[in-house]
């Protein structure tokens, strides 16, 4: 089973409260999103290897560690996984970028499709699937379904706010994929909304209601 990491430092958790906060503009919410988005690529990018290289220093020859060269890509969720991309670029500038549309019915809350534009490398590349809310997961498998039949086999998923039911599907869906979250809510409202939450996440970030 994939993991589900609950990234929880201080830091992220201090901005996601200003980004819950309903009084929060569109300006600043957008940059604390971005920013969360920085704080937990360097969380999900913990593990990633490293190779030893020579060094010169100004006083000795050293051996250094550098990250070993990777095939990175990034895929937000159209259109709220866009707010985080500029975040996770910060520190991933070399990843490619790998676009998926999809919309939530709000009347079944089934997502519908209407957009795939992914690198052409895209199987031979480590993805990350980029939206700030994991809700039902409706969005998220289907997402990852896209990738799956292109042949990626190496995804991982990062979102701001999880609910519960949201990971559970993601996991019975597709158990070899991590889960990277900023904070694992509540549970969903009769709407699907996730409670806590922070409303929805493309209206808040493009100022749309
Ligand atoms: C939101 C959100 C996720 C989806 C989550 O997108 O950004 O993509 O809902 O819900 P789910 O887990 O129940 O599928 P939305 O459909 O509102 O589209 P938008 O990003 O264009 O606003
Ligand atoms: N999509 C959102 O933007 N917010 C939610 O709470 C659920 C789905």
């Amino acid at each position: 089973m994939g993991k589900l990491v609950i990234c929880d430092h201080p830091m992220i958790q201090h901005k996601l409260t200003f980004i819950r906060d309903v009084n929060t503009n569109t300006k600043d919410f957008r940059e604390l999103v971005n920013e969360v988005a920085t704080l937990m690529t360097y969380e999900l990018t913990r593990d990633v290897p490293l190779v030893s290289v020579p060094v010169e220093t100004p006083v000795v020859h050293a051996e250094g560690k550098i990250i070993s060269g990777r095939m990175l890509g990034l895929i937000p969720i159209l259109r709220a996984g866009l707010g985080m991309l500029d975040g996770i670029l910060m520190l991933l500038p070399a990843a490619k970028v790998g676009h998926v549309g999809l919309f939530r019915d709000p009347h079944t809350l089934q997502p519908v499709e209407y957009y795939v534009k992914l690198p052409t490398d895209v199987q031979e590349r480590e993805l990350i699937v980029i939206d700030p809310m994991l809700a039902t997961g409706g969005s998220a498998i289907a997402a990852i379904d896209v990738l799956k039949k292109r042949g990626c086999t190496q995804i991982k998923m990062m979102n701001l706010i999880a609910a519960p039911e949201g990971v559970k599907a993601v996991r019975e869906a597709h158990p070899d994929v991590d889960i990277y979250v900023a904070a694992l809510d509540e549970k969903l409202d009769e709407h699907g909304y996730i409670v806590p939450g922070l409303g929805d996440a493309g209206d808040r970030l493009y100022g749309t209601k």
